[in-house]
């Protein structure tokens, strides 16, 4: 029988909610037809963002949005998606090449921050920091943050419609700058990154968090690179917040999303279940230039990489993908990791909102589904801000042949107001299991409420024909010390427990 203990007594910290941070580029369908169906739609929609997905996603309390790329950033000009809408240029942008789509700047500055505020969600804005000057994105921090009569800039945000200041305190700075951000070497990142922060601290608003923009997956001597030439410079001490990764679970350009074996099952999580390793490798990294830890890691890209073309457009929206149960797997997977190691990663953006890989969402004209991964989101939403607590597993591995053992449930608790929160995954494709659950230093026993998302097959999605194929199940149960739960096979379990201690 599989057991785990929660110790109350051991806590790695309290989980940053922007562990469960969102991630929306102007890519595909990501925005046009997905987040942004315009206010002349027949669609219902606040200020021209469909309205369904705006009511799903404040659900969630979306703790910060990342916008406009990804790879978009790095030739977006921000004064391009400013003033009247009708008059906004029309641009080749970075994906251009990819899908041959024109970007209409329906969508800009003005339009993201109103939608982070309908849903609650703070503003991380990627800067260009390949195709544009230091200066002009010292501007676009100045329209955003300075009170409107201060600046010519300020005034003109406010003549475009916003007399209150943005407040965007979370800048990235540059976006994959080993590829499609300039091909950079890492000492070249760091200097570039100097370069244009040193422009910024002249504006000396609020503190605002740069963040440097660091190293594809598991490649740890980049971030190693990236933190000499960093830590070489006088200025360093000041306004450096993080430095980002991206990590994306991908089996190759091939693998479809809706078709898979065993072997794949298994392949594909524990593809997701390396992040801890990427995670761990990329900190001990930065720990030889930074052992306070005063520089945070974030990881700013993650998620499934499957084959695009299997969503609802049929191909037509770049990247869109379909998500199933194994989709959900990965996300509770890669959850419970960050929440186990919420000393070591302070945010994660999941790829992306809508219409692209992993997203919570799929949308097309009338059409809007809740994938998989919008139901663990919702699931493991109780962790953000709590106090995380160290558990005891007693589980065997998932040994199968060709691969590397890997524990058969993932899991991690928090504690939050006398309430716990305890999120597990079945990774076994095809056996239920059944696990012990009890405290150390501490009682579970209280009431509970138990949701289960499971599916009749792994490979169980919601489409717009059939959006509710795959949803949690709730039953509440007065949960006793040592108590066993079932957990189906290919599922994700939440167990929240008001604590009768408190
Ligand atoms: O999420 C899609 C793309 O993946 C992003 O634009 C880029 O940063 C990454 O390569």
């Amino acid at each position: 029988m599989n057991r785990i203990t929660v110790n109350f007594r051991e806590s790695r910290g309290t989980i940053n909610p922007n562990i469960y941070g969102h991630f929306a580029e102007h890519i595909g369908g990501v925005f046009y037809d997905g987040l942004w169906v315009g206010e002349d739609s027949r669609v219902e929609n606040v200020r021209g963002f469909r309205k369904a997905l705006v009511d799903s996603f404040k659900k969630l309390n979306p703790p910060v949005l990342r916008w406009p790329g990804g790879c978009f950033a790095e030739t977006y000009d921000w004064r391009d998606g400013i003033g009247p809408r009708a008059q906004r240029p029309r641009r080749v942008n970075w994906w251009y090449y990819c899908d041959g789509r024109v970007e209409p700047n329906e969508v800009g500055t003005h339009e993201f921050m109103d939608f982070c505020r309908m849903t609650g969600a703070a503003p991380y804005v990627a800067a260009n920091m390949t195709s544009t000057t230091p200066l002009h994105i010292r501007d676009w921090v100045e329209y955003c943050n300075f009170p409107a009569g201060t600046t010519t800039l300020a005034d003109e945000r406010a003549r475009n419609g916003s007399p209150e200041p943005f407040d965007v305190r979370l800048w990235g700075i540059g976006n994959e700058n080993w590829g499609g951000g300039g091909q950079m070497t890492p000492e070249m990142c760091a200097r570039e990154f100097i370069r244009y922060t040193t422009v910024m601290r002249s504006l000396g608003t609020k503190p605002l968090r740069f963040i440097m923009c660091g190293a594809n997956g598991h490649d740890v001597e980049w971030t190693r690179r990236l933190m000499r030439e960093w830590s070489a410079r006088r200025w360093h001490e000041v306004e450096t917040y993080g430095v980002s990764i991206h990590y994306y679970t991908n089996q190759g350009s091939k693998a479809d999303p809706l078709n898979f074996t065993e072997d794949e099952w298994y392949d594909q999580l524990l593809r997701a279940a390396f992040m801890q390793q990427v995670i761990d490798d990329h900190r001990a990294a930065m720990d030889e230039f930074d052992p306070d830890r005063r520089i945070k890691l974030i990881v700013d890209e993650w998620g499934c990489w499957h084959r695009d073309g299997t969503g609802p457009s049929k191909g037509y929206n770049l990247f869109e993908q379909q998500s199933t149960m194994r989709d959900a797997l990965v996300a509770a997977l890669t959850l419970n990791i960050f929440n186990n190691r919420c000393d070591v990663v302070d945010m994660a953006n999941v790829a992306q909102l809508c219409n692209n890989l992993h997203s919570l969402y799929l949308a097309g004209g009338e059409h809007f589904v809740e994938t998989p991964n919008y139901h663990v989101f919702d699931l493991f939403k109780g962790h953000q801000g709590a106090r995380q607590l160290c558990l005891h597993m007693d589980v065997p591995m998932l040994a199968r042949e060709g691969f590397r053992p890997m524990p058969r449930i993932s899991a991690s608790a928090s504690e939050k107001d006398g309430v716990l929160t305890l999120t597990l995954g079945n990774l076994d494709m095809t056996a239920s299991q059944e696990v012990r659950l009890a405290g150390l230093y501490g009682s579970i026993a209280g009431s509970a409420q138990v949701s289960v998302l499971s599916a009749d097959r792994p490979t169980a999605c919601n489409t717009f024909e059939e959006p509710f194929a795959v949803v949690p199940h709730t039953s509440d149960l007065q949960l006793e010390e040592g108590a066993v739960l079932t957990l189906p096979a290919a599922s994700v379990t939440l167990v929240r427990v008001q604590l009768a201690r408190s």
